[in-house]
């Protein structure tokens, strides 16, 4: 088939651009960086990446093209890997060559269709552009009268530069997400698989990818996320011809994926950003995305409300006159909505048993939940409650009555996990059942917000056919999270696994935040925050105060840094207010005060991480308009020297005058000429910067400055 097309199609956003050239006849991304001049000819790139052919070496480089095909010759990971079989043996059909048929150009969008009629294959690549963000999927269709197993399927492939050789990965654990792991690249293949069937703690799928010096205000910056809450894949590739790609994807177990005659599919979107000014801006330009997109615009209408969240307090051990005293402390330092967690329906008196049973414990709550609810009400907060729908306990009524709804691997027990196993959300009846379960309580309860928490991994996803079902568990989670939304738009909903186990971007476009972690650690949620700050923006970060002895790290911290970290997130409580002394107590509701006094600012303002010295911890929030701004000083580590390095604040306005106060803490007792303030040009904090004080470790320093 020949077809003709432009050699090139560009989209822009306001401060990227992308060109993909059809190169051998196929769609292959030529630049992904920062905007280029309007009236650039696109011919230029290509001249100007020509290259000779190399020492023993293919005449002509196959292109790394948005799907790199193995039929193409290219060298290097294949963007597809599928095949059929005839006659019970499968292997054909296996080398795909899909060639452009079809572009359509939009405004901010382009799509490309190729086809392979040799192998009866069908892509379809999107790339989309909004703000400054990219969001690109690939499609594909089997058109054959043969079913196609497909083994791989990338999102769109995105080169890198060859200078940009270090990539940022995310690492973490259980109460310890969200770790930044700098790595240098060399020739191969830097992966990152994730098996575990939610997101993981410990394997984020998303990078970013820089160069040696970029910093947070300086250089060239990529971040990529796959928007994906299952198995998924990431890899950055550099070939020995120099060139260098990203290539993310859901993963796939072994047969898995069979498209049937005519079926097709999609992958997850890849989210791509690039900035020439330092990572800090590709953060803040995927923040601008999240925002503007119409699930989060929802959020904003009000803002978000203080949080109190009953499970430090009272784990299992439900009360209903404890909770009532708890709820009343809450409202009187300015909770607005009272969540309950695990232990209040069917046999759950411990994570032994009970999950799956979604009805109110009539042992506990002998009169239901309304009289907890109106309590809770009357007190002018929201109630939300706690579910994990996709589990169950094997001692449960549901289990009893349904042992055949999990997924498993029979005959091979299963890996205890939790006392917990995973209901097969791939199975119709199972989603069916889970909503209507769910559904009952949002319709018998004036419930505001549900906790979707998920426990375990998927670790032997083995589905009711005995094939592999982990992605159609995500499938299936996905499809139960829009049924409610679509019934219940007023009820928010959090994304929860063990606390930052499930956070991405395909998650969020059915749920309304995440629960970052379980550690209410001030210290560790600073880094975790931090890293969690790469991709998410703060209204979407659920933050909480928690017990004056952290149950996780057993440290002890003030409520003065309790505050100062959870403060700069979706704001909460965590913990038996009934254990805090007086001055904890003041100070607490000086700190939901004095958030709610800032939140509209925290909750819309560009974020600006800044390098500080070792040891510090400092990030400034600015008003979009530059009129203000709050900044956020930690000491973490006693300094070497008898002074902090001065900070250099970010993202204010350099002619305007700046009033500095002190808002946090409460009582500073460092001795600090700035204390009283002072009046201060933008150009100034940012270029000299400010002498913070002498402040002990896990000390907190809170300013705003005003325009
Ligand atoms: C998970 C969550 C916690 C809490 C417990 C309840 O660990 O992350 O916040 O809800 O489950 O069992």
């Amino acid at each position: 088939m020949t077809a003709s097309f432009s050699a090139a199609y560009r989209l822009d956003g306001a401060n990227v651009t992308l060109v993909v050239e059809v190169i051998a006849g196929t769609p292959a991304v030529r630049y992904w960086g920062p905007r280029l001049p309007d009236d650039l000819a696109l011919e230029e790139l290509s001249a100007l990446a020509a290259r000779a052919e190399a020492n023993a070496s293919p005449a002509i480089e196959a292109p790394l093209a948005v799907t790199p095909q193995a039929g193409q010759g290219f060298p290097g990971r294949p963007g597809l890997a599928a095949h059929r079989g005839v006659g019970g043996r499968g292997g054909l059909d296996w080398a795909s060559f899909a060639l452009l048929v079809e572009v359509e150009q939009h405004a901010d969008r382009l799509v490309f269709i190729s086809r392979d009629d040799a192998h009866s294959i069908e892509l379809v690549h999107e790339l989309k552009i909004s703000g400054d963000v990219l969001a690109a999927r690939t499609g594909l269709v089997n058109r054959s009268v043969e079913a196609l197993q497909v083994d791989h399927l990338a999102a769109p492939v995105i080169p890198l530069p060859g200078f940009v050789g270090q990539i940022i990965g995310f690492e973490g654990r259980w109460s310890g997400e969200f770790q930044l792991q700098r790595h240098q690249l060399s020739m191969g293949t830097w992966l990152r698989e994730n098996r575990r069937g939610r997101t993981s703690h410990d394997a984020f799928p998303g990078l970013l990818a820089c160069e040696r010096d970029t910093n947070e205000t300086r250089g060239l910056a990529y971040g990529f996320h796959l928007g994906w809450s299952g198995n998924h894949r990431l890899a950055v590739e550099t070939l020995a011809d120099g060139r260098r790609s990203v290539s993310m994807e859901a993963l796939y177990l072994p047969g898995e994926i069979t498209l049937a005659p005519s079926e097709g599919m999609e992958t997850p979107t890849i989210y791509a950003t690039v900035a020439d000014d330092g990572l800090g801006a590709v953060s803040r330009q995927f923040h601008a995305y999240l925002r503007a997109r119409f699930e989060h615009r929802r959020l904003r209408a009000k803002p978000r409300p203080v949080h109190y969240n009953s499970w430090e307090a009272v784990y299992f051990d439900h009360d209903t006159a404890k909770l009532m005293a708890l709820a009343e402390r809450a409202a009187s330092v300015g909770v607005e909505r009272f969540v309950l967690d695990d232990g209040w329906f069917g046999s759950r008196r411990s994570d032994r048993a009970g999950l799956g049973d979604w009805q109110v414990s009539p042992a506990v709550y002998p009169d239901g939940l309304g009289p907890l609810i109106g309590k809770v009400r009357s007190l002018g907060m929201e109630f939300g409650l706690w579910v994990e729908p996709e589990m169950v306990n094997p001692d449960s009524d549901l289990f009893r009555a349904h042992p055949e709804w999990v997924l498993g691997t029979p005959p091979a027990p299963q890996i205890p996990f939790r006392h917990q196993l995973v209901l097969d959300f791939g199975r119709a009846e199972v989603r069916e059942r889970m909503y209507c379960d769910v559904a009952a309580l949002l319709e018998e309860y004036p419930i505001s917000y549900l906790k979707w928490d998920m426990n375990r991994d998927l670790s032997q996803p083995g589905g009711a056919d005995g094939r592999a079902g982990a992605t159609a568990h995500v499938n299936g989670l996905y499809e139960v999270l829009d049924r409610l939304r679509a019934a219940f738009p007023a009820v928010e909903i959090e994304s929860c696994a063990s606390g930052g186990g499930r956070a991405d971007f395909g998650v969020l476009a059915r749920t309304d935040r995440v629960w970052t972690s379980d550690s209410n650690d001030a210290l560790d949620r600073l880094s975790i925050q931090r890293g969690f700050s790469y991709f998410f923006p703060a209204e979407l970060m659920g933050a909480h105060v928690g017990p004056t002895r952290c149950h996780i790290t057993g440290r002890i911290l003030s409520m003065p840094l309790r505050v100062a970290a959870a403060l700069f997130g979706h704001m909460g409580i965590e913990a038996d207010l009934g254990e805090l002394d007086a001055q904890e107590t003041s100070d607490l509701a000086a700190g939901v005060a004095l958030h709610k006094a800032h939140r509209d600012l925290i909750h819309s303002g560009a974020l600006h991480r800044i390098d500080a010295a070792q040891g510090v911890n400092a990030f400034a929030v600015v008003a979009e308009d530059g009129s203000e701004a709050l900044v956020s000083y930690t000491m973490i580590e006693e300094q070497r020297g008898y002074f902090a390095e001065p900070l250099r604040l970010a993202g204010l306005d350099p002619a305007a005058e700046y009033q500095l106060s002190v808002v946090w803490p409460p009582r500073l007792k460092a001795e600090w000429p700035l204390k009283d303030g002072g009046r201060f040009r933008g150009a100034a904090l940012m270029q000299a910067g400010f002498q913070p004080p002498r402040l002990h470790p896990g000390t907190a320093l809170i300013l705003h400055l005003t325009r």
